[in-house]
């Protein structure tokens, strides 16, 4: 058995234990804790009327949204915390908080009252203050009190030692509802007490997914909060994307230059935002073939395109995913052209199809059309593009393009990933979604069915947009898309030759 601190959490074997004099001595001498509050996150405006539309769908039902608990890499040393999405949507925290909170909507005669359980700071007498690694103020820094975290939130907010009786009460005669992925250990407390009050494990399953496909529907229609961080997050993704085309021929120089790429984009997504909001792909001539080349240990090499699809998630967690195809050396090839030319005229049509009451599928229709007419008049498709295009006597065109062209974005870069094909691929566009619009095309070195001159290149152009009144709004307008405005805009960052 490990070795415990006093709080039950295992502690490394390299602390020597604390003598009685460090333990009198430690708790005193300081400055006492500052009484006044923390300002309300401005997320905290938006977030009561999340929770109330939340109340609606499920009346009388017990809501359990835990943030989840930080995720072990190995021995005493664990993974950067992010809170699971739905928890961070319904109380408005970002960044690293808060590792083990739960939120209980308890249901009341008027609808529910919420309840943020989470482990307040203890206080400096108490041991957790030099001995817990995970929580302590010594290690990880001063963390809220109750009244803090409940100006912080709005919410009424209780210490997590008295969550297990909170959800046990009752369970006989409401329904309780758990977003089960969230806290494994949780869950697992949670089945157990039910399956005790009589409740089985489908009915339990079945609850549970409802809330979640509930929750994830709840966020395909952004409001204003969250379009405005969208829009943060986009401006700070083409800062990023501006800043590493002026290291590119750093990046040649050193050799490896894919991960110099990754770490200047990482760097500025970290100083503007909490961190990349999925793992940077930079990829460098043939790697942009595939899709999620996320090792990064390429060359970089004058004369190739830099596939470059990188976004900065913001402080509030939401996170822009934008790709853009550079020519390396300043100037596309004509064949890197020709290439490029075929996507942007794909994304074209896919951002012409991104409108309210056409389906989220149509602007894959639309893209990949494009897609398949080039690939046919280049002579590539061995159908035409009509036999190409039906999904059950062809698809040859997805040889060289086979991801879908959109996906709805927001806190998770694949948001609302869990809902079926009626809530999402077919479901209608509305004002106030957020998604990608990112066809591709694909011609891998070793693809002996292309002409020579196009193996090795890879081309995506990816945007992200909000679906308006009247059709769509490009978030990411801040970085240039046709080829020309491409070659200027990197002329006026690469350093002149
Ligand atoms: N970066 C992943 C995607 O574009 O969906
Ligand atoms: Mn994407
Ligand atoms: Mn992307």
């Amino acid at each position: 058995m490990s070795e415990q601190n006093e709080q039950n959490q295992p502690i490394s074997s390299r602390m020597n234990p604390f003598s009685e004099p460090f333990r009198a001595f430690i708790p005193v001498g300081w400055a006492p804790y500052s009484d006044e509050l923390p300002a309300p996150t401005p997320a905290s405006v938006f977030t009561p009327a999340r929770r109330t539309a939340l109340s609606s769908a499920f009346p009388g039902e017990r809501l359990v949204i835990p943030a989840g608990g930080l995720k072990q890499r190995s021995n005493d040393t664990d993974f950067p915390y992010r809170p699971h999405t739905a928890f961070a949507h319904l109380t408005g925290l970002g960044g690293d908080q808060e590792p083990d909170a739960v939120l209980v909507l308890e249901p009341t005669d008027a609808g529910h009252a919420a309840t943020l359980y989470f482990s307040p700071r203890a206080p400096r007498t108490d041991a957790e203050f030099y001995s817990n690694a995970r929580y302590g103020e010594m290690w990880v820094g001063q963390r809220e009190s109750l009244a803090e975290m409940s100006a912080l939130t709005g919410l009424d907010c209780a210490p997590i030692s008295t969550l297990d009786d909170a959800l046990a009460k009752n369970l006989g005669t409401i329904g309780l509802r758990v977003v089960r992925e969230a806290d494994a250990g949780l869950t697992s407390r949670l089945d157990v007490l039910r399956t005790e009050a009589g409740v089985s494990e489908v009915v339990q399953a079945e609850a549970d997914t409802a809330l979640e496909l509930w929750l994830d529907a709840s966020r395909l229609i952004k409001d204003e909060f969250e379009i405005e961080q969208m829009r943060h997050a986009c401006a700070a993704t083409a800062v990023g994307f501006a800043e590493v085309v002026k290291q590119l021929p750093e990046a040649i120089a050193r050799g490896r230059g894919e991960r110099w790429v990754e770490g200047v984009f990482g760097l500025h997504a970290r100083h503007a935002g909490n961190a990349v909001g999925y793992e940077t792909i930079s990829a460098g001539g043939d790697h942009a073939n595939t899709l999620h080349w996320i090792r990064n240990d390429g060359d970089i090499h004058p004369g190739d395109l830099l596939l470059l699809d990188a976004g900065v998630e913001v402080d509030s967690l939401y996170t822009a995913d934008i790709t853009r195809t550079l020519p390396v050396s300043g100037t596309f090839t004509p064949a890197q052209r020709k290439v490029y030319e075929a996507v942007l005229a794909a994304q074209e049509a896919g951002l012409a199809a991104a409108k309210p009451g056409n389906k989220f599928s149509d602007i894959h229709a639309a893209s990949i059309r494009v897609i398949a007419e080039h690939l046919h008049e280049w002579g590539l498709l061995p159908v035409s593009v009509e036999q190409s295009l039906d999904p059950e006597t062809g698809g040859h065109h997805r040889r060289w393009m086979v991801h879908g062209t959109s996906h709805h974005l927001g806190m998770d870069v694949h948001d609302c990933a869990s809902l079926p094909p009626a809530e999402y691929r077919e479901a209608t566009l509305q004002p106030g979604m957020v998604l990608t619009v990112e066809p591709g095309l694909y011609f891998k070195a070793t693809d002996l069915l292309v002409p020579e001159e196009l193996r090795g290149i890879g081309v995506r152009i990816e945007d992200d947009i909000l679906i308006t009144e009247t059709g769509n709004e490009i978030l990411s307008h801040h970085l240039p898309r046709t080829p020309d405005a491409v070659e200027a805009w990197m002329a006026t960052l690469l350093p002149r030759a």
